[in-house]
């Protein structure tokens, strides 16, 4: 494996440059090649266990999209001129107890775990969810499932500033309506899945009306 070799300012660069984009070009589309970086840099990004507890929806149907506009307020302008629209979904109390089978088909198909390493696996993890973390309710399963689906959406937002593509994450979304929404229409199961976010990609229509603005690095940092 090559030792990666990106330059720091390089990678800053790419850091200032993205910018929740409210607009995009409409006339300017992502290769099927870019939409496919930006999804592996979501499916190589980290999880806890490594259980992967996501699923990215990519709506490129506008009748689907429209369907959106009137539960996702933060995605008006998104939904009509983005070149991918994604839906961030990350899974439910079903899929994510530690005596699931989605859990055991991670360990014995995926991982490839032998017998011994998945119930000393299974028994640790059991252990994080009761005991550790206190993931006892099905909203405290899906909130943890969820704090992993956003480093998979951060992922692919520097992934993609660094190529020079635009992106804005969407959180401004009424979750019931939309899920019920999703259920309906775009044949999701929302017994397993539950919506974390929406993201949105392509080419901005305009620079960022403001200068990015953010907090000295002395005032997020303590030293110890
Ligand atoms: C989790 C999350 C949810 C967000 N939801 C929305 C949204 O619904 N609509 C929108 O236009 N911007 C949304 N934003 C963008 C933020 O407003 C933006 O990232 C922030 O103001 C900082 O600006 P910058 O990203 O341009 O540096 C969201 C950002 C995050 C991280």
């Amino acid at each position: 494996m090559k030792t990666p070799n990106i330059s720091k300012q390089d990678i800053l660069n790419a850091f200032q440059y993205r910018h929740a984009t409210k607009e995009f070009d409409e006339t300017r589309k992502l290769t099927e090649d870019d939409i496919n970086f930006i999804l592996k840099t979501a499916n190589l990004s980290p999880s806890s266990f490594g259980f992967e507890p996501w699923h990215f929806v990519v709506v490129q149907d506008k009748e689907l999209r429209e369907l959106l506009k009137p539960v996702a307020w933060g995605a008006s302008l998104k939904l009509d001129t983005a070149s991918h629209f994604i839906l961030g979904l990350s899974m439910k109390a079903p899929m994510t107890n530690w005596n699931s089978e989605y859990i055991m088909h991670m360990m014995k198909n995926v991982k490839q775990f032998p017998k011994d390493v998945i119930q000393m696996y299974s028994k640790f993890y059991r252990e994080f969810q009761e005991s550790d973390f206190n993931l006892d309710t099905d909203k405290k399963l899906f909130d943890w499932a969820s704090k992993q689906t956003y480093i998979a959406l951060a992922n692919m937002m520097t992934s993609a500033a660094l190529v020079g593509i635009d992106s804005c994450p969407i959180e401004g979304f009424h979750q019931e309506k939309t899920e019920a929404l999703l259920k309906e229409k775009f044949g999701v199961d929302t017994d397993k899945y539950g919506l974390s976010y929406m993201v949105a990609f392509g080419y901005r229509k305009a620079e960022p009306p403001h200068v990015k603005t953010r907090r000295n690095l002395d005032d997020i940092v303590t030293w110890q």
